[in-house]
């Protein structure tokens, strides 16, 4: 058995990492807009009050806005069968909270979505990636406040109506779980606890700001499932976590069980309500040991309960290793852990674990039973231009490869996976650093972290293997 016949390879970007023209047709400030470029050892800031003369790699990007149409031939040559984007929601409502949506940012997106489908690329939409209006953290501290409920659905009827017909699927937030920990509450959630300059790295926290945000978060999901599902029955709406996996360290069952508790708030909390429709009892005990209490209105439990989604997709970028033991230090990734000795990292201390993935697709399916994309996962990479013009980035093909194997290893396990999109299919603005130094793409773009460069795209080495992947579905790798 191979992948499905009609398994969606493809790709998967951001808007405000790609499209640039921030402020162009009517589009309001996002929290991205306010944040500068930052490096693997300097971290970006948030400035509320933009700094002439500071750079800010959202506000241009690659130019996509202006160039969709060459981006999306591009991907088409490559054989995409999937394109999945997220929408500004800055574009449709600049500060949030208008009652009337911007018809120049609806605009957009139908022509975007009309490029894809004339190549018979299906789109897959991110309603909220990374990407709060400003207007909202200024004026009620974001998903703290139970109004972005309403300022969300609002959202969501505008372009759940505007695109009924051309698209299937939806994710409601872009790696919600994200938010459980202090570097989603300004990324994922527009949360910033003190209006003031500081660094993204080092924000203000207060979990209880971030669970209670999760909690309108879920009920925002619970009630655009339902509006999606009576809008147009054949929408099918997803959630999207981060996926990365926690390992004991060692045997020690307490290093097992320390594990169980990461991964239980990190990996199952938020997709055990998404899709479970309820929150699960091992939350119960975090909040009361983290002081946490969640406000629930009346009616809550029976919106999540109809409001689960229809599919299951994650990010996989790496996995982690938890123990007990204090003389184990060193970090072990981005989020959390210690390093892994069996496993390698990226340049930016992201360590590689194709097996992984294949433990974790197996996870899900046995939890949830709902069919599952993989709608990011990929190497951040440093990429050189050879003197012929050429971009060898073998070290990105050995990526891929090993992951998709490993897809294909949990399809014969019996998951049911439908579909890929490797993330950044074309370079652009790295989330965790704001540099384009750290690219992902199949495609080049010319555009360097001191904002010069052309905007000119070329095919790197992997484009031509990708392609060749997609058209052998997954049978030919090499
Ligand atoms: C995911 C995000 O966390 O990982 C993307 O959904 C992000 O927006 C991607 O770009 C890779 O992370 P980074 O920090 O390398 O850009």
């Amino acid at each position: 058995m191979m992948f499905r016949k009609d398994f969606y390879w493809g790709g998967a970007t951001a808007a405000n990492q790609l499209e640039g023209a921030w402020n162009v047709d009517g589009k309001g400030v996002s929290c991205p807009d306010v944040c500068t470029g930052g490096s693997a050892t300097k971290s970006k800031r948030i400035t509320p009050v933009l700094e002439e003369g500071t750079f800010y790699p959202s506000h241009d990007a690659i130019d996509h806005y202006h160039r969709y149409k060459e981006d999306i031939k591009l991907f088409s040559e490559m054989g995409f069968k999937m394109y999945r984007f997220s929408i500004a929601w800055t574009r449709i409502f600049p500060n949030g909270d208008e009652t009337e949506p911007n018809e120049k940012g609806l605009q957009f997106y139908d022509d975007l979505i009309d490029e894809c489908l004339k190549y018979n690329i299906e789109p897959m939409i991110t309603i909220s990636h990374y990407e709060v209006p400003f207007g909202l953290t200024k004026k009620f501290n974001s998903w703290t406040d139970r109004r972005m409920i309403d300022c969300y659905l609002n959202y969501c009827r505008a372009i759940f109506t505007r695109y009924k017909g051309k698209v299937k699927y939806w994710l409601t937030f872009n790696e919600i779980n994200s938010a459980t920990a202090p570097m989603g509450g300004f990324l994922n959630q527009g949360i910033l606890n003190e209006i003031k300059e500081m660094d993204f790295n080092n924000q203000k926290d207060i979990p209880q700001n971030r669970f209670q945000g999760l909690h309108h978060q879920f009920i925002a999901s619970a009630l655009a499932v339902q509006m999606a599902h009576e809008i147009d029955p054949n929408y099918q709406v997803g959630c999207m976590n981060i996926m990365a996996t926690n390992y004991p360290l060692t045997c020690n069952p307490q290093d097992v069980v320390y594990t169980q508790q990461k991964n239980h708030v990190f990996n199952w909390f938020c997709s055990d309500v998404q899709c479970r429709g309820k929150y699960p009892s091992y939350m119960d005990r975090y909040f009361k040991e983290h002081n946490i209490s969640i406000q629930k209105q009346e009616g809550d439990d029976e919106i999540l309960l109809n409001g689960c989604v229809d599919f299951y997709t994650c990010s996989y970028y790496m996995s982690n290793c938890q123990t007990v033991d204090p003389s184990k230090t060193g970090k072990g990734n981005l989020l959390t852990g210690v390093p892994n000795p069996y496993l390698k990292a990226s340049d930016w201390g992201w360590q590689i674990d194709p097996i992984g993935l294949r433990y974790s697709l197996n996870e899900i399916y046995d939890r949830y039973q709902l069919p599952i994309f993989v709608v990011e996962n990929g190497l951040g990479a440093y990429d050189t231009i050879e003197e012929d013009g050429t971009i060898q980035d073998d070290y990105r093909i050995d990526y891929l490869r090993a992951h998709i194997e490993q897809m294909h290893e949990a399809v014969l396990d019996g998951v049911d996976l439908r579909g890929y999109t490797p993330w950044g299919c074309i370079d652009l603005v790295s989330v965790s650093t704001g540099e384009f130094a750290k690219r992902y793409g199949f495609i080049f773009v010319e555009r360097y972290d001191d904002g010069t460069g052309d905007y000119s795209r070329r095919k790197k080495k992997s484009f031509d293997w990708y392609k060749k992947v997609i058209a052998t579905n997954g049978q030919d790798l090499d």
